[in-house]
């Protein structure tokens, strides 16, 4: 399993992000482990089409201007989309804004722990519904953006060429889901995609799973994931 070597690995390397616990906060606060479900809902919506680097300082502005989902609804639209400028996407920023009054005034302010129940929120895809179920509530869902795609193709050593191959990766990431700290494992698998295995020559000397690297073993880590000839 990914898990066992990945997990320990991410104790000791996980990226500093403000939507993450830090160690520290953890021990700190027994009763909250995870982080709370509108920072990871709002970090997501971010992240979809925007770097970390960038997201970063927006996540922090956005959570002093509103600290609480309710805040956020109760914001006029256009504060929101001038706070917004500069992430482009402004699609993201309405779907946030309508969200956030759905889950204010409908949810009473909590959001929906799975990602079935997620998925109805405006802006919640199939990816972000998962993210949000890992990493607010621990749920064994599985995440998979472009990073655990490359991840996963070089483990496997999948060779048929992206988009065909994405149910085979699909199936190949479920497997490896853990049901315990899913959260993390999800993050860790970020942040190995982000950190090591990266698009261009990635560092499999350094990687905490390069063991059982299919991809690593045949030399042919770096080529993959293939893409289909446009
Ligand atoms: N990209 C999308 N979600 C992320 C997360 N939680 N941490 C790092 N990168 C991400």
């Amino acid at each position: 399993m990914i898990s066992e070597s990945l997990l320990p690995w991410y104790d000791k390397h996980a990226r500093d992000l403000p939507w993450r616990l830090s160690p520290r906060q953890r021990c700190a606060n027994p009763e909250r482990q995870f982080t709370d479900p509108y920072h990871v809902w709002l970090s997501e919506i971010m992240l979809q089409q925007t770097t970390v680097v960038t997201v970063k300082s927006y996540y922090l502005k956005f959570l002093d201007l509103w600290p609480t989902v309710h805040e956020l609804a109760a914001e006029e639209l256009d504060k929101v989309l001038s706070a917004w400028a500069g992430l482009g996407y402004y699609a993201r920023a309405r779907n946030l804004h309508r969200c956030a009054k759905m889950i204010s005034e409908d949810f009473g302010g909590v959001f929906p722990n799975n990602e079935e129940d997620l998925l109805v929120l405006p802006g919640v895809g199939p990816y972000t519904a998962a993210a949000i179920s890992a990493i607010a509530f621990d749920e064994p869902s599985t995440v998979v953006d472009g990073n655990v795609e490359r991840v996963i193709a070089r483990f496997y050593a999948l060779k048929d060429p992206l988009p065909g191959v994405k149910g085979q990766m699909k199936a190949c990431a479920a497997k490896q889901t853990p049901a315990q700290r899913s959260g993390d494992y999800a993050q860790a698998m970020m942040d190995l995609g982000a950190t090591i295995c990266t698009p261009r020559s990635p560092a499999c000397v350094i990687c905490p799973i390069q063991e059982n690297c299919k991809g690593r073993k045949g030399g042919i880590a770096a080529d993959l994931p293939k893409k289909a000839p446009k």
